[in-house]
């Protein structure tokens, strides 16, 4: 039986994620430091299992990993026996006999994580599942906002997004991002918007907490956020938009809306980013723009959960009903859970 993971946003509840966003903050002042490398988790062992590409998260892993001392192992399906027919749970539990504390594992089947927890001793982190949850995503996008809210206002960061008006655009649908940020920002106390054309919108968001929108043009004069997703390419399986072009058109943060947008709005994606599709070079790269710090705050956030996994687990303190607990829950994403055997 595994240790306590962070499988879901909703492992932690409001609680759990004030203590990591303070923790965080304590682990970025480290890495402004000038060799930014703290002993906590010396002797211990993280290692990034990944069956999907990755470039941000799994780097930002094994940089949080290193910078708390740990030893960090990497694994990547395309270069290992999985290619030769290893099932997953072979695969797992070849990595975990090698002696690992925690796993971080990404994987295109939703649920694959859980499934994963049951069978190694390590602590399984989800580092995203198919369409299910992404939670350090979600977790280091709160840091980021909450950073780039109290810059503003001139006061230290607060402990909740109490009233942020946020639209979280495009193809929500496929997207574990949108799932793990519905749930955070939620519990937090944001405003969430869901805007997209409708065959890209989950089949339900009863017990989202969300309102849906299809007009962009509609919902930005009221919102504080813009959180772009990127099209899922890889996850549309049936023609669900008319043409690429149609969709950067009518939910694209393309330069001519970006000129009539409110200036204090803020603009997040959590990459990688289509440009010219769901947002222009010149918005990506504007001064609204948070996506440099979402993934300069992911070594800070991702530093945060391992020591708390460490340390000790997680706190739980569920947050009920929401996304992970909907349609999005593994069982009932389509996806079918875990496929490996
Ligand atoms: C996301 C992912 O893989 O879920 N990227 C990330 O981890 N920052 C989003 C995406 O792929 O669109």
């Amino acid at each position: 039986m595994s240790r306590p993971g962070l499988l879901s946003v909703a492992d932690l509840g409001r609680g759990g994620i004030v203590e990591v966003l303070h923790l965080a903050d304590s682990f970025a002042e480290v890495s402004e430091r000038a060799i930014p490398k703290v002993p906590a988790l010396r002797g211990k062992t993280v290692a990034t299992v990944f069956f999907e590409p990755s470039t941000r998260t799994r780097l930002s892993f094994e940089a949080a990993a290193k910078r708390l001392s740990a030893d960090t192992m990497s694994f990547a399906a395309a270069t290992s026996s999985v290619t030769k027919g290893e099932s997953l749970r072979d695969t797992v539990e070849t990595v975990d006999a090698l002696g690992v504390d925690v796993m971080v594992v990404r994987h295109a089947s939703s649920g694959a994580p859980a499934q994963v927890a049951r069978w190694v001793d390590a602590c399984v982190v989800n580092a995203g599942d198919g369409q299910h949850e992404h939670p350090t995503q979600a977790l280091l996008d709160c840091f980021t906002l909450r950073e780039a809210l109290a810059a503003r206002a001139g006061s230290p960061p607060a402990d909740d997004l109490a009233g942020v008006r946020i639209a979280i655009v495009g193809d929500v649908r496929h997207s574990r991002v949108a799932r793990s940020c519905v749930l955070a920002f939620g519990a937090l106390g944001a405003r969430v918007t869901l805007v997209g054309p409708a065959t890209l919108m989950p089949p339900t968001t009863q017990g989202w907490g969300v309102e849906v929108r299809h007009d962009l043009d509609e919902v930005l004069p009221e919102i504080d956020v813009c959180y772009l997703l990127r099209l899922q390419s890889e996850r549309l399986r049936e023609a669900l938009l008319p043409s690429l072009g149609e969709y950067s058109e009518r939910f694209g943060l393309t330069r001519d809306r970006a000129r009539r947008l409110d200036p204090d709005l803020l603009v997040m994606h959590p990459g990688p980013m289509i440009r010219g599709l769901e947002i222009a070079s010149g918005v990506a790269d504007s001064a609204r723009s948070l996506v440099t710090r979402q993934v300069h705050n992911g070594v800070a956030v991702r530093m945060a959960v391992l020591f708390r996994l460490l340390a000790g687990g997680l706190p739980s303190e569920p947050t009920g009903a929401g996304p992970a607990a909907d349609e999005a829950s593994p069982a009932g994403s389509g996806q079918g859970g875990a496929r490996h055997g």
